[in-house]
């Protein structure tokens, strides 16, 4: 069986008690946790920042993921790293110089990616497929958990998976929207080995339950 990694989203965890929520959710079996950033300007909706992912580090040792959906995005590179960010993923069209940001991003000691929307081509992995450790394809619109996953993104999950492979370069492929225990095992024939799930894992009682029955469908590709 691949490498798979399960990533919960805290979007949909209970705020008022973050550090329990995401300690428990490692006991069940994440691999990662998945940091959503919006700022109510690149996306219509507004969550958390560097002093909550300062807060909730020391309560997990597995990597951090934070997923910017800011707007611009450079200025708070530095401040997610120093809170303990270990993955740091952007939006591409938020970027005046992608390739500045992505630096950036790797000179602050984290992982760096570029994340796609469902409508966003994929061409600017043309040029900085070298400057990538993760490339983060959406299979929702982002802004909001618990939408439903948009079917053509296997297409694209296919397509990137075909240039990491030649590209020899060890790249994650991670797929974020909509990803339940009845849809992970399609993602990952298509070619992620990387998933987000929000309102799949901490919308349901049993954390440890979900998180084994999606790594049963995984093992199944
Ligand atoms: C959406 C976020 C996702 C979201 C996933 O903008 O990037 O990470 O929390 O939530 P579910 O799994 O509920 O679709
Ligand atoms: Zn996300």
């Amino acid at each position: 069986m691949a490498n798979y990694r399960i990533a919960p989203s805290i979007l949909s965890a209970d705020f008022s008690r973050l550090g329990e929520e995401v300690r428990n959710v490692v006991t069940a079996g994440a691999d990662i946790i998945h940091f959503d950033v919006m700022d109510n300007h690149y996306v219509p909706n507004l969550t958390i920042g560097p002093l909550v992912c300062e807060a909730i580090r020391p309560h997990v040792q597995v990597p951090i993921d934070v997923h910017l959906m800011v707007k611009p995005v450079d200025r708070i590179v530095p401040d997610f790293a120093k809170a303990g960010a270990n993955i740091i993923t952007f939006h591409p069209e938020a970027s005046e110089h992608v390739d500045r940001t992505l630096q950036l991003i790797r000179d602050n000691g984290c992982k760096a990616g570029l994340v796609f929307n469902p409508a966003t081509p994929l061409h600017y992995l043309e040029h900085v497929m070298d400057k990538l450790d993760i490339i983060l394809l959406m299979s929702v619109n982002p802004g909001f958990g618990g939408q439903s996953f948009i079917p053509h993104t296997l297409k694209k999950i296919a397509a990137v998976r075909k240039l990491i492979n030649e590209s020899g370069r060890d790249i994650m492929l991670e797929v974020d929207g909509g990803i339940k225990v009845d849809n992970i095992a399609e993602a990952a024939r298509a070619g992620a080995d990387t998933f987000v799930a929000g309102s799949a894992i901490f919308g349901k009682p049993d954390y440890k339950a979900v998180i084994d029955a999606m790594r049963g469908e995984l093992a199944k590709v």
